[in-house]
């Protein structure tokens, strides 16, 4: 599962692995704010969430790109959802792309996302699918995804209208 990135070129300077708890403190989170306004999420409040993700291994898999010198700058998640149709098939919900502020352009969403494939992969998944901004459309064509569906949602809160959530309302994570 260990990459050191081939795809940002020789010299990249980044791996992607598995989300570690030390992550948490080293850049996580100010990688997760490309995507999404944070609203108030805490260190605490975050450990308690990855340690129910790492309760279910095999459905929830945080990736994050990091540097030789430790720091988080970029992260995705794949859930893994085991059906009943497609012969209790199993599809990858890839979720959450993002780079960190000021390390984009490096290859750092193309490594993350094709990990995920892989492992997607790997984990016996028939496809891939995520939803995305219309901006973005043109990154994951690069990546070998086509359009497919039309993304629908309900929201059962309130929704915060921040610049960025309202720019890019993508993801059915955010
Ligand atoms: C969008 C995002 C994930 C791209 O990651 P990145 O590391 O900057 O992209 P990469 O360097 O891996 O780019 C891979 C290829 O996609 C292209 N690309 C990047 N962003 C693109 C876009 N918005 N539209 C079209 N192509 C794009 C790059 O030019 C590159 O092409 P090349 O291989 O021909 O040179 C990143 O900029 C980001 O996190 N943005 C903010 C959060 C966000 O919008 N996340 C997506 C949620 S669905």
């Amino acid at each position: 599962m260990k990459r050191t990135s081939s795809s940002g070129g020789a010299g990249a300077g980044f791996e992607v692995r598995e989300l570690r708890a030390e992550d948490l403190r080293n850049g996580l989170l100010e990688t997760l704010q490309s995507l999404s306004d944070l609203e108030g999420l805490t260190p605490a409040v975050a450990r308690q969430a990855l340690s129910e993700m790492k309760q279910r291994p095999a459905g929830h898999n945080v990736l994050v790109a990091v540097t030789s010198e430790g720091s988080v700058i970029g992260a995705t998640t794949l859930l893994v959802e085991r059906k009943f149709i497609h012969a209790g098939g199993r599809v990858g919900h890839i979720e959450d792309v993002s780079v960190r502020r000021g390390h984009e352009g490096k290859g750092v969403g193309r490594a993350l996302v094709g990990e995920a494939v892989g492992l997607a992969r790997k984990l016996g998944c028939y496809k891939c699918i995520l939803n995305c901004d219309p901006d973005l459309v043109g990154f994951y064509e690069k990546l070998g995804f086509a359009r497919h569906d039309v993304g629908m949602r309900l929201d059962l809160r309130p929704r915060k209208q921040t610049p960025r959530a309202s720019s890019r309302s993508s993801g059915t994570g955010t």
